[in-house]
């Protein structure tokens, strides 16, 4: 934590004006300042900043703040962050909270990595300008490349030079460790005489950076042609780069994202350069693997667009087309730029005006779900079986949106394309849905339960992650409900299985997924060690797991599991139907519910503290945990409403 003190300090250091005119150019209007608003995108400037009020307004998007929530907004950092960034800002020195030993270790370690990889990409940068190698062979090809030495500078774009040790021996020289060089992918140890060598010698060197702007690995590409050598050799993944959650570029676009409201993907390194140097610079890249779903909410912090730029290659694209639905899942708009033939976004950057590119960008963007149906319906022509397959594979797309009212305007327009009824098609999105929901859960064949089970398929649909400060929040009642389903019917088949989907998935993996997607533990200590317990021994099936409980040598599981075991049905539906059906037949709707009820009710709790924080944090007249506690509240405001829609949807 920082002490008050010092955010006081910060606080009063970090003028508006100054604060924002670092970003965006402010024209003085009467007591005021104006400018073009640097979060959406405008023509006319409707972004107002008072000086004597100490924030500013948007007046076209209604963003608005002090000089933290400037800076978390458009550096896209937390609380804590923009305060530090301030801090530095200002030079104002900020004591960071007491860690633990392990906390520290663990700090000191990445930082040590993180130390080492910035020396290397120091010396990197320096023999690409400094050594006659690398200006001869490193900063020679950049240039014909078509990059210029500012965008060199800025990308920090090196040379490793052709001996095998140079950097190893250079960084040793300069006291860092062998351990942190090898730990850090930067060198490697050589069997024969424990000598270290480079990972990286004889190739221009592309540095990535974290999201906070700090070089976490390297991508180097080899400058001959022999077939026989590796194009790019990359960073193996280390403590500090982790490969799913990292995207190339992301620190020199995210701005420019939130901006633009939008974020063009494309492949390489080389093509983000290009598009930087046309003053595009709402670009990241995927390395030239596919993308991760922690890649896509990355980006989807910043904006709610994504433009996937292809190169001609047809094959190419029909291969990534599936990846591609992992995007509409996380709720993602997509769209897609076709570039001609035996061009890619390097390649036409370079070849055209930024003017051209831009235009050519603006006016080739198509719906993906419209390029994709057109992109299949060009083989399909009257065959009627390869027709069938087409209509699946858009109703696979339509199928992931988690948005309802996007979906149905899908389905809508591709009616009218594929020249269907909206009726199938609404229908064969559903049963995919439905289909979908297993596959997610499941992990292995159960057999089928007895006919006559009721096939709800109530599942979570809130699509809400809750926020890490309320997920110790303690509600017994909740708690227990889910303990009950799980030490009675944990084994049980949530869902019915039927010929089209003979996977189903158990009660206790069901739960235990909920769970852990929140990253939620049961607050009570015996419940909670009770519910690990139950996955250690899950195995022996249901009867054996109770028996084992009632068994225990701890005599709190023996209460709690007898409690739970003589719990009586508690069905609110019992007024409501002459003959109750049996329990494990009502698992599909209690189950999901039971866990929606925890979810809620942990939310309302944690709401309710906050309001009395807030009061609290008003009498003090603490006006930054104010703003802290504001966010939080609609945080939890939101997530409530969709929870209270979601329990109507699922009410039998
Ligand atoms: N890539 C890789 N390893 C390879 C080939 C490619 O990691 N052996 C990754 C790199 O991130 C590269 C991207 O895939 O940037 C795209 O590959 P490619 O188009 O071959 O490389 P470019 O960066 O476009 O290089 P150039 O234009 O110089 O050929
Ligand atoms: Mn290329």
């Amino acid at each position: 934590m920082i002490s008050k003190e010092t955010i006081e300090k910060i606080l009063d250091a970090a003028q508006i004006v100054d604060v924002v005119g670092d970003f965006v150019a402010l024209r003085r209007r009467g007591a005021n300042y104006m400018a073009c608003c640097p979060f959406h995108h405008e023509k006319t400037p409707s972004f107002s900043v008072s000086p004597s009020k100490g924030i500013f307004k948007c007046f076209g998007c209604g963003k608005a703040g002090n000089s933290v929530n400037f800076v978390m907004e458009h550096e896209q950092l937390g609380y804590v962050d923009a305060l530090k960034f301030l801090g530095r800002k200002y030079s104002i020195e900020i004591a960071d909270r007491e860690e633990t030993e392990q906390d520290a270790q663990n700090r000191l370690r990445s930082e040590s990595l993180l130390a080492v990889t910035q020396f290397a990409q120091e010396f990197y940068t320096d023999s690409l300008w400094n050594t006659d190698q690398g200006v001869a062979v490193g900063l020679s090809y950049f240039k014909e490349r078509g990059f210029d030495e500012a965008l060199i500078k800025k990308f920090m774009l090196g040379w490793a030079p052709s001996g095998r040790d140079s950097l190893s021996k250079a960084a040793l020289k300069a006291g860092y460790k062998k351990e942190f060089l090898i730990a850090a992918g930067l060198s490697i140890e050589r069997d024969s005489d424990k000598e270290l060598i480079d990972r990286f010698y004889d190739r221009v060197m592309f540095p990535v950076h974290s999201i906070s702007g700090r070089a976490i690995a390297f991508g180097g590409r080899t400058l001959r042609a022999d077939k026989t050598v590796a194009k790019y050799i990359n960073s193996p993944e280390t403590e500090i780069y982790i490969k799913s959650r990292t995207l190339y570029g992301i620190f020199f676009a995210k701005s420019s994202i939130t901006k633009m409201q939008k974020c063009y993907l494309v492949e390489g390194y080389t093509d983000v350069l290009a598009f930087h140097k046309s003053g595009v610079e709402n670009v990241v890249a995927s390395s030239g693997t596919s993308l991760t779903t922690e890649q896509i909410r990355l980006i989807k912090r910043f904006a709610p667009e994504v433009t996937i730029l292809y190169d001609g290659d047809e094959a190419g694209i029909k291969a990534s087309l599936r990846g591609i639905d992992m995007l509409l899942e996380e709720g993602l708009r997509i769209k897609v730029v076709l570039f001609p033939d035996g061009e890619d976004p390097d390649s036409f950057a370079r070849k055209n005006s930024p003017e051209v590119l831009k235009q050519f960008l603006q006016d080739n963007q198509e719906d993906f779900i419209a390029f994709k149906t057109r992109l299949l319906s060009a083989e399909t022509k009257k065959d009627p079986i390869k027709r069938a397959q087409l209509i699946q594979e858009v109703v696979a797309s339509i199928a992931v949106i988690p948005d309802a009212i996007s979906r149905a305007v899908y389905i809508e327009e591709c009616s009218t394309r594929l020249n269907i009824s909206e009726e199938i098609l609404s229908t064969e999105v559903k049963k995919l849905r439905k289909k979908r929901q297993y596959g997610a859960y499941s992990t292995e064949y159960t057999p089928a339960p007895e006919p006559g089970v009721p096939l709800y398929f109530p599942v979570l649909e809130t699509g809400e992650r809750l926020p890490e400060f309320i997920t110790n929040t303690y509600c017994e009642p909740a708690e227990r409900e889910l303990l009950y389903y799980l030490i009675k019917f944990g084994e049980h088949p949530l869902y019915g299985a039927d010929e089209e989907n003979p996977a189903s998935v158990t009660v206790s993996q069901f739960i235990l997924t909920e769970l852990s997607n929140d990253d939620l533990e049961l607050q009570n200590l015996i419940y909670k060690n009770i519910f690990d317990e139950y996955y250690l021994v899950k195995e022996i099936g249901q009867q054996e797991i109770q028996k084992h409980f009632l068994n225990h040598r701890n005599q709190d599981f023996v209460n709690v599991v007898l409690d739970l075991l003589h719990k009586e049905h508690n069905l609110t539906i019992k007024q409501f139907v002459a003959e109750i059906p049996p329990e494990e037949h009502l698992l599909s709707t209690m189950v999901p519910k039971s866990i929606l009820i925890y979810k809620a009710k942990i939310t309302a709790i944690a709401y309710q503290n906050l309001c009395k924080d807030l009061s609290l944090a008003e009498k003090d007249k603490d006006s930054i945990r104010q703003n802290e506690l504001m966010e939080q509240l609609q945080i939890l405001m939101h997530i409530r409403n969709s929870f209270s829609k979601e329990l109507k949807r699922l009410t039998i």
